[in-house]
């Protein structure tokens, strides 16, 4: 039995493993495969600058929300936000937030170990010595070829989730922590030696001046979107992952301090992603708007033809599905955490049945890059661009727009101060300030602007 006070799922072992495993959440694709490109696509410069901006001014006041509301509760989120609903004596519409959450949190690892598992391919083709050699229409050649093979896809794909329910079935302590121990240490380490590289590889100044001259023409109003969405997406917020994580945070942990790094730790990961993509996308003259394919041209070009290069392109890729199950792990929490506590249910099976259907939903990601490549669900989105669209441009947004309204209107003050450890002082009136005009305001308006758009 645990212990009043403690989660029945378990604890993490002390702060820095929920630092870890949050940024573990954090610091995914998201970072190392999306930004780079949807910041080529935006013009770079004036798009990183709002992306900043959105994780610092929305990101981070939402992200300690769910934290409070997780160690508050130390459930699952739809059960953490229903005791405060009871506490509170608010309306259950706030439930809402752990439904929806849950419901993202399934459309979003159904397409993410798609693309999880192009990296795992990734890693056996730069160990086989594909792109010894190669050129830049020959890497584009590999990709497109490889994308036209559902087979493949569904075989990488399988194999992705097969590793994610294996580690989480396994538990808090034993799947989770364990993984997050070994994978994030080696994680920080490659990412310093390919900057390095990125450093040395000719294409460095270019790619500062890239990803931070503030170009504003370069940047529309669909960029300011983009990069709110994105600021959601990396830090994993809006679905309840992070509020899952804090579940497990001891009590004596400071909230905006763990937050804080957690948001530092994943800036810094995108922000050298991206100069190690485009510093190689300029020294060899490739287009830095070339969209999702930037990651799977870029990084085999560059280190194909370096002696030991397939080592370090194996080793790159590795880590990237490392990053990818971080941050997978995740995704499953909230759902994961509820069942087991609603029907008293072993984690392992609980964890087997998520895992399946996440995967069905996963095949017509699959299907999108090729048999269903012209099968568009609205516009001119595949379903992969639909589940992609709805969960990061709608879903998130609106779930931390709705989580941060909570804690900051609805959840009663001395309990938000207490979790907070706030004292009266100014990070209580910037507390205030940022959660209850600037965060909310900041989403309702780019939210407007979207259905302004769909209805224009
Ligand atoms: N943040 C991860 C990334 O950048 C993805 C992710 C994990 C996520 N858990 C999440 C996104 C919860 C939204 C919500 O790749």
């Amino acid at each position: 039995m645990a212990l009043a006070g403690e989660s029945r799922h378990g604890m993490w072992s002390n702060k820095w493993l929920f630092v870890l495993a949050a940024a573990g959440s954090a610091v995914g694709l998201g970072n190392i495969w999306k930004f780079p490109y949807i910041a080529g696509e935006n013009g770079g410069g004036a798009f990183v600058l709002v992306y900043l901006a959105c994780v610092f001014l929305i990101g981070i006041p939402i992200m300690m929300s769910e934290v409070l509301i997780g160690r508050h509760g130390r459930q699952s989120p739809i059960n953490a936000v229903r005791s405060l609903v009871a506490k509170s004596k608010a309306s259950s519409f706030w439930v809402l937030i752990g439904w929806m959450g849950v419901l993202a949190g399934f459309l979003i690892l159904s397409f993410y170990a798609v693309i999880a598992g192009w990296a795992l391919h990734y890693g056996w083709l730069m160990g086989v010595g594909t792109f010894q050699n190669a050129d830049g229409a020959m890497a584009g050649a590999t990709f497109d070829a490889f994308l036209a093979n559902p087979w493949m896809l569904l075989g990488y794909q399988t194999l992705f989730m097969v590793v994610t329910v294996w580690i989480v079935s396994r538990g808090v302590i034993k799947g989770l922590e364990t993984a997050i121990r070994w994978f994030m240490p080696l994680l920080f380490v490659l990412l310093l030696v390919l900057l390095g590289y990125g450093i040395t590889s000719g294409g460095f100044p270019e790619a500062v001046d890239f990803m931070f001259a503030f170009n504003w023409d370069a940047l529309s109003w669909d960029g300011v979107l983009v990069a709110m969405g994105q600021a959601f997406f990396t830090l994993s917020l809006g679905m309840g992952a992070i509020m899952a994580y804090g579940a497990y945070l001891p009590d004596d942990a400071s909230i905006p301090g763990t937050v804080t790094t957690i948001a530092l730790l994943d800036t810094f990961v995108a922000v050298a992603a991206g100069l190690v993509v485009f510093s190689i996308v300029f020294a060899n003259d490739l287009d830095p708007s070339s969209g999702p394919g930037l990651m799977f041209v870029t990084i085999p070009l560059a280190l194909g033809s370096l002696p030991a290069g397939e080592i370090f392109g194996v080793v790159f890729f590795v880590l990237v599905t490392f990053a990818a199950i971080t941050s997978a792990i995740s995704l499953t929490e909230p759902a994961l955490a509820y069942l087991v506590e609603e029907y008293n249910a072993k984690r392992g099976r609980v964890a087997i049945s998520l895992g399946v259907i996440c995967w069905i939903l996963g095949i017509g990601s699959v299907l999108s890059f090729n048999v269903w490549a012209d099968v568009y669900v609205v516009g001119s989105l595949t379903i992969f661009d639909f589940f992609d669209y709805v969960s990061q441009n709608i879903m998130l947004p609106l779930g931390g727009l709705l989580i941060v309204l909570f804690a900051a209107f609805v959840l009663p003050r001395e309990l938000v101060r207490r979790q907070i450890g706030f004292d009266g002082g100014v990070a209580e009136i910037l507390w205030l300030l940022l959660a209850r005009v600037v965060a909310p305001l900041g989403v309702l308006a780019v939210f407007v602007y979207t259905l302004y758009q769909s209805f224009a």
